[in-house]
């Protein structure tokens, strides 16, 4: 609810500063005072007085962390000093000579040191004006990074703006950089390749190329949902330290609202710095993100600017790396999971092995290729790593006379190794999978997709009850969701007589989502929600999908040969029509409005780049979809016109390139329209 008031500008300013508090105690201190449906409540009320009075939108408003246009590609800008590196070292023995040179050098021999954790992300300087967050530079060269604002923005734990009064009591001054890492937590580094795996993108590797991959979207939005977090470790004014110990630049930063690494020690002298790096080896594993080593820093900046640096690292600082946690093992037999999507994992089988205070007794070898390239054979010793929670991988075979190699050729199974149903790899790609939609391994994970927000939402049937469900074998397909009784669901655990009521409201609710949520909610490789909005639109009825061929299917937008491929093979399964059929009598909508999209542009090929002075981006993509035209990311020899607006870039030079067609927006228009 919106109060009615007289002075909306005061209700606006006393909203943020509530909303910013809050996102403070949640993001930034990891300790919320009120839930998320309260904080939704209040940002909703925000963003409702801000859209009666536009004028009273500034950038620094919480509801502006996603805001701006995609660009082109990121200018370049220079820091105000150079962001330098660290020098490493792996043993005690070469830390202890690092300290001998810091006392020979300084002349000091008993020095204060600062432990902190060595982040495993990317180094990001952020520049405050006037208190307000004015520019994100990533590390670049060092000298000359790049300008990710608009990403920078949507990282929660990033305030946007400081108060004056906060940041002098905290004793810091109004125009300031802070320094530290940016980085992809392991949780939402794990939610992010499983979405990736479900669409059939490629996964990331680790959470920082992860982190380094998603600060540079084009996309703020995109950057948005994939959850970075960022720590701060440095505060300069024009390009210096600004006070004279390190410990307490991190406690200032803190009584500023940045986040700070609470896991920080201020020693004196190397051996109480030992101590801080062994425990921490020790704990690694509890951190909700990757950690890489130790870093410990000179306390007293005075003693910092007499040793200096030498080439690209300071003197006064040193990384202690933790090592790759590494262990060689015999590969026993290797066996073959299947996710989600159907996907088959190869998994290695290993003679139990410790690596970093953890038994692996499997990794995985993610898929055909992999050990193609690998060279690995059953019976082979093998490297096998590990880091944080990310799953064990084999790296390499081992081949020396202590190591005699394996003999046993691995092959792909022909059917699936939990339903039996023929596997399929599809022309040109990397994955085996099962396509039968009611494989009990693909289960869980379906109906949890199924009932997730976005999808059905089916609000309540999570993790904790899915599982009981699919245990228990009450559901078996996203079909029986809809035969659940309240006497099936009150011989849960944990489940009361109200909830389980809930569930069969919202449940019921579901029954009345559109046709794309249905077509979404199945999982079909490759379809995700705009996919399946454009099917729905197109063909109006699940009936008329699940006969499509697939020449038709490429006339629908967006819907090349892989995807039409997937859609085709997934409605060949007797069983997936059986569960379509079901899903029909237990009342779900099964058809939709086609909209018609005109034919006008219909086999034309767009690339929209620079901003716009018309219209929005997806303003634009509207207008020529509406006419059957179709836009894509990236310029090739197939792009019918380039739209070009303000400070276009590589895509259009590209265009001029290929000699494809480039046009305005007036242009584009008369196309569309005239
Ligand atoms: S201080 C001049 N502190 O490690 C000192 N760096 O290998 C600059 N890093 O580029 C860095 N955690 O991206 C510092 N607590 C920490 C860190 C940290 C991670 C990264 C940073 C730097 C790299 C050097």
């Amino acid at each position: 609810m919106v109060p009615s008031n007289k002075d909306p500008e005061k209700k606006i300013e006393s909203l943020r500063e509530k909303i910013r508090h809050h996102e403070y105690l949640y993001y930034v201190i990891d300790n919320p005072e009120i839930s998320d449906a309260e904080f939704d409540k209040l940002m909703r009320q925000l963003k409702d007085l801000e859209a009666e009075h536009p004028a009273l939108i500034t950038p620094d408003s919480p509801t502006q962390r996603v805001g701006g246009k995609p660009r082109e590609g990121f200018v370049k800008v220079p820091h105000s000093s150079p962001m330098l590196s660290l020098d490493n070292t792996y043993s005690e023995e070469e830390l202890r000579d690092w300290e001998r040179r810091v006392h020979e050098l300084s002349g000091h021999s008993d020095v204060d040191y600062v432990c902190e954790l060595k982040l495993d992300g990317m180094s990001l300087a952020l520049i405050y004006e006037d208190g307000k967050l004015v520019r994100g530079i990533t590390r670049g060269d060092g000298s000359v990074g790049e300008d990710v604002t608009l990403n920078v923005r949507t990282v929660r734990s990033v305030p946007l703006s400081i108060p004056k009064e906060k940041l002098r009591k905290a004793g810091i001054p109004a125009n300031f950089e802070v320094r530290g890492e940016l980085l992809m937590p392991l949780a939402s580094f794990k939610k992010m390749n499983e979405e990736r795996e479900a669409k059939g993108l490629s996964v990331f590797a680790n959470p920082r190329n992860a982190t380094a991959g998603t600060v540079r979207q084009l996309e703020s939005k995109v950057t948005a949902e994939r959850r970075l977090d960022y720590f701060t470790y440095m505060l300069l004014e024009n390009g210096r330290t600004y006070f004279d110990r390190h410990s307490k630049t991190l406690d200032a930063l803190d009584a500023a609202g940045f986040k700070v690494n609470q896991n920080r020690k201020l020693v004196h002298g190397i051996d109480e710095a030992w101590v801080f790096i062994q425990q921490w080896e020790a704990k690694r594993d509890s951190l909700p993100y990757e950690i890489d080593g130790i870093v410990i820093k000179v306390d007293r900046i005075a003693l910092q600017d007499e040793l200096g640096f030498t080439g690209k690292a300071p003197r006064w600082a040193i990384a202690y790396k933790y090592a790759a946690r590494a262990g060689i093992t015999k590969l026993e037999d290797i066996r073959v999971q299947v996710g989600r999507t159907g996907k088959l994992t190869p998994v290695a089988m290993l003679a139990p092995v410790l690596i970093g205070g953890t038994t692996v007794r499997n990794a995985t070898l993610h898929n055909l290729d992999e050990i193609e390239r690998l060279g690995v054979k059953i019976g082979d010793w093998v490297q096998v790593e590990r880091g944080g929670d990310v799953i064990p991988k084999v790296v390499k075979v081992i081949d020396d006379k202590d190591h005699p190699r394996g003999h046993k050729i691995f092959h792909m199974p022909e059917t699936c190794p939990v339903c039996g149903t023929q596997v399929v790899r599809t022309e040109g790609e990397v994955d085996y999978r099962c396509v039968n939609a009611n494989c009990p391994a693909k289960l869980r994970e379906t109906i949890l997709h199924f009932a997730s927000r976005g999808v059905m939402n089916i609000d309540g049937m999570g993790d904790a009850l899915v599982n009981q469900l699919t245990e228990r074998g009450l559901v078996k397909n996203v079909a029986d969701i809809y035969k659940l009784t309240k006497a099936d669901l009150l011989s849960l655990e944990r489940m009361g007589d109200k909830s389980a009521q809930n569930i069969l409201d919202e449940i019921e609710a579901s029954k009345k989502l559109p046709l794309e949520r249905v077509i979404y909610g199945l999982g079909i490789r490759m379809v995700g929600e705009r996919t399946a909005q454009f099917l729905a639109e197109h063909f109006g009825s699940m009936e008329e999908l699940e006969k499509a061929g697939v020449e038709e299917l490429q006339n629908v937008n967006e819907v090349g040969p892989r995807i039409a491929e997937s859609i085709v093979e997934f409605f060949s399964i007797a069983a997936n029509r059986k569960l379509i059929e079901r899903l029909r009598d237990a009342g779900l909508k099964l058809t939709g409005q086609k909209k018609q999209r005109g034919t006008k542009l219909a086999g034309k090929t767009f690339v929209l780049t620079g901003t716009l002075a018309h219209f929005t981006r997806d303003e634009a993509r509207k207008m020529i979809e509406d006419a059957g035209g179709k836009v894509t990311g990236s310029v090739s020899k197939k792009t019918d016109y380039v739209v070009a607006g303000a400070d276009a870039g590589s895509k259009l030079d590209k265009a001029k390139e290929l000699g494809v067609n480039v046009i305005d927006e007036k242009e584009m228009k008369n196309i569309v329209v005239g």
